[in-house]
C-alpha cells in the first residue's frame, strides 16, 4: 500500500476485528471534526453551511458506489438504509426473498414492513452460505419484488457475485448490503438497485457514515413511505401545507436533515480508498486474510470456506479449533496483543490493507500458542 493511504491509520498492528469496527481514517475524522467546529463558530448560517457541503459529500459518494449523483445518498447505518426500501415497498404486495443467515440489519426491517402490509417475507436457507444464483432461484418467482443480499456475509466471508444474482432476480429489485466489502474490496452499485453500507468497518469512517446509492428503476418503485421535510421540492415552503412532491433523487431517503458529519466523514473515507487504489487495497486483503487461512489450516482449524476462488471471498475468515474453545482463544489472543471475535463458538479474523504482512506471522504464532496450552 502507498505511503500516503498507510499515513491515514494509527490502529494497533495486532487489531485484526475490521468485521466489527474499522478504526477511522484520520481524514474522516478531521473531515467530521472540522465541520462541527465551522458550524460551532457560528459565524454564517448552519444551513449555508450544511448545503453545499453536503452537495460536495454526496458527489464523492456518488463516485464512490459508481452512480451519477442524484442516484446517491447518505444514511446513518445500513439498518436505517434498508429500512427506507422495505418501508417503500408497502403496498406493492408479493414476497421478498432473503438469506436465512443474513446479518439482523437485512432481516428486520423486511419482517418490520411485512408486520404492516409490505411484501411478505421468504427466508431462503442456504446451508452451505453460498449465496449464489442457484441458491435462490427456487423462491425467486413473478410476484418476488426484491431480493436482499449481503456483498460479503458476515459470518463467512463468503462475496457474492451480485451481477448474477441481478440476473437471477429478473424483474425484481435486488438490494445489497455492502458493509462488509466497502472499503476493502472494489464494489458499488453495479446491477443492483440498491447498495447500502454503513461506514463504520471497512470503509473506515467512523459511525454514523452509512451511504446508499440506488438505480432509476429503485427510485421508480419504492414509495416515498419515510420521505421527511427535507426530501421533497419546495422544502423550505412552510407556509404551503404538505404532502410537498418528493424529490425525483435518493435524496428522497433522508427521513430529516442530511446527517452532515457523516456524510463528510464518509466522503473523506471513500477518497482516501482512491488514494490507495481499490485494486491495490483488494489485493492486500486477499494477501492477508489468504496468509491467515492457511494459518487457521496449519494449526488444524475447521475452517469455514465456502468460497470457489478468490473471487467469491474478501478480508474475513473463520475457524474452530478442535479441543480449543473460541472464548478463551479469543481472551488469550488479545492478551498476546491480537484483536479478533468470537462467533458462537468460531474464531473470526478480519485483517485489513494496512495489517503488516509480518503481524500475521505473529498471529500465527500466538495461534499456535493457544492451541498448545488449550
Ligand atoms: C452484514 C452486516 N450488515 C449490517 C451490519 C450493521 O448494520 P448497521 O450499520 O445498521 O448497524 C453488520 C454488522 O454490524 C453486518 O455485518
Amino acid at each position: 500500500m502507498n505511503d500516503e493511504y498507510l499515513a491515514e491509520f494509527e490502529e494497533e498492528n495486532g487489531y485484526l476485528n475490521f468485521a466489527s469496527v474499522g478504526p477511522a481514517s484520520r481524514s474522516a475524522r478531521r473531515a467530521a471534526c472540522e465541520l462541527h467546529d465551522e458550524i460551532a463558530r457560528g459565524g454564517g448560517s448552519a444551513v449555508g453551511i450544511l448545503v453545499p457541503a453536503y452537495e460536495e459529500a454526496r458527489a464523492v459518494i456518488a463516485r464512490g458506489l459508481g452512480v451519477e449523483d442524484g442516484f446517491a445518498t447518505s444514511v446513518p447505518t445500513t439498518s436505517s438504509g434498508i429500512m427506507q426500501i422495505a418501508f417503500g415497498l408497502v403496498g406493492s404486495g408479493g414476497n421478498v426473498v432473503v438469506p436465512a443467515h443474513e446479518f439482523p440489519a437485512n432481516r428486520y426491517p423486511w419482517l418490520r414492513a411485512e408486520a404492516v402490509g409490505g411484501p411478505q417475507v421468504r427466508v431462503v436457507e442456504v446451508p452451505d452460505r453460498r449465496v449464489t444464483p442457484a441458491a435462490l432461484a427456487d423462491a425467486i418467482d413473478a410476484d418476488t419484488r426484491l431480493v436482499a443480499v449481503s456483498l460479503v456475509d458476515y459470518m463467512t466471508g463468503f462475496r457474492a457475485d451480485v451481477d448474477a444474482i441481478a440476473d437471477a432476480a429478473g424483474d425484481a429489485l435486488v438490494l445489497v448490503d455492502g458493509i462488509q466489502g466497502l472499503g476493502a474490496v472494489a464494489t458499488g452499485l453495479g446491477r443492483a438497485d440498491v447498495f447500502v453500507a454503513g461506514g463504520q468497518k471497512w470503509l473506515r469512517a467512523g459511525f454514523s457514515t452509512g451511504v446508499m446509492g440506488v438505480s432509476a428503476r429503485a427510485l421508480e418503485r419504492l414509495a416515498p413511505t419515510l420521505t421527511g421535510w427535507w426530501s421533497v421540492e419546495h422544502k423550505d415552503g412552510f407556509e404551503i401545507p404538505p404532502p410537498h412532491r418528493p424529490l425525483a433523487t435518493a435524496d428522497r431517503f433522508l427521513e430529516g436533515s442530511p446527517n452532515l458529519p457523516g456524510a463528510v466523514a464518509a466522503a473523506a473515507a471513500l477518497t482516501v480508498v482512491e488514494t490507495g487504489g481499490i485494486a491495490a487495497v483488494e489485493a492486500a486483503v486477499l494477501e492477508r486474510s489468504g496468509a491467515v487461512l492457511e494459518i487457521a489450516r496449519s494449526v488444524g482449524a475447521d475452517v469455514i470456506a465456502p468460497w470457489a476462488s478468490d473471487r467469491e471471498r474478501a478480508g474475513i475468515v473463520t475457524f474452530r479449533i478442535p479441543g480449543v474453545d473460541a472464548v478463551s482463544a479469543v481472551a488469550g489472543l488479545a492478551d498476546s496483543g491480537f484483536v479478533v471475535s468470537e462467533r458462537n463458538g468460531w474464531i473470526r479474523v478480519s485483517p485489513h490493507a494496512t495489517t503488516p504482512l509480518d503481524v500475521i506471522d505473529a498471529f500465527g504464532d500466538a495461534l499456535r500458542d493457544q492451541v498448545r496450552n488449550a
